[in-house]
């Protein structure tokens, strides 16, 4: 398998709740890739949250400059032929759809759990502490998630494994001529 246009990579662009999986796909997705002799790059939520956008908080206004600045670098990163896989919970719809429309090479990868599987999860303890209402806005409790209609790939993190997740992603970039085979 290789990159089928040297110039042209993609973005990746993973969304879904807290404990849905995104990060972990997107580590074995970029695994695949490297074997493959592909150009990564994971901009990671909680990585650029401690990094490029240090300081902002989880309002509306606070989440969609994030999301604007992870667009941002991924693209100048993609138009230079790197895949770009982007792991943010990103809730809103309609910045992802701007995201989608400048950088235009897009791949959007629901990781698509139930709250209930998520929350049972609690990898990082943070649901029980917005239960308990130490965290405020937390997506999926008391903050919104817009899940994606138009995803390029769906991945059912609850009954798959995290290769078969990654593998459909990978045979997504195949069919959209990103890689050949
Ligand atoms: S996004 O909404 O702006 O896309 P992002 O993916 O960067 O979110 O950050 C989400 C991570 O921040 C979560 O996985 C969790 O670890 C942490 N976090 C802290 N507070 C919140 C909150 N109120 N809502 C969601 N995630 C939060």
């Amino acid at each position: 398998m290789k990159q089928a246009n040297r110039e042209r990579g993609a973005v990746l662009w993973f969304t879904g709740l807290s404990g849905s999986g995104k990060t972990t796909i997107a580590h074995e997705v970029e695994e695949k890739l490297l074997e493959a002799g592909v150009p990564v790059e994971i901009l990671d939520g909680d990585v650029v949250r401690e990094n490029l956008s240090k300081g902002l908080g989880f309002s509306e206004e606070d989440r969609n400059t994030n999301i604007r600045r992870i667009a941002f670098v991924a693209h100048l990163l993609q138009r230079n032929g790197v895949f770009v896989i982007t792991a943010a919970i990103s809730p809103y719809k309609a910045i992802r759809d701007e995201a989608r429309a400048m950088i235009k090479d897009f791949v959007e990868i629901y990781a698509d759990a139930p709250l209930e599987v998520c929350e049972s999860r609690d990898v990082k303890g943070l649901y029980a502490k917005a239960r308990a209402g130490e965290i405020k806005g937390f997506t999926g409790i008391d903050d919104p998630y817009e899940a994606p209609d138009n995803a390029e790939v769906v991945c059912k993190t609850e009954t798959e494994t995290v290769q078969e997740s990654a593998q459909k992603v990978i045979d997504k970039l195949v069919e959209l001529k990103y890689l050949e085979a």
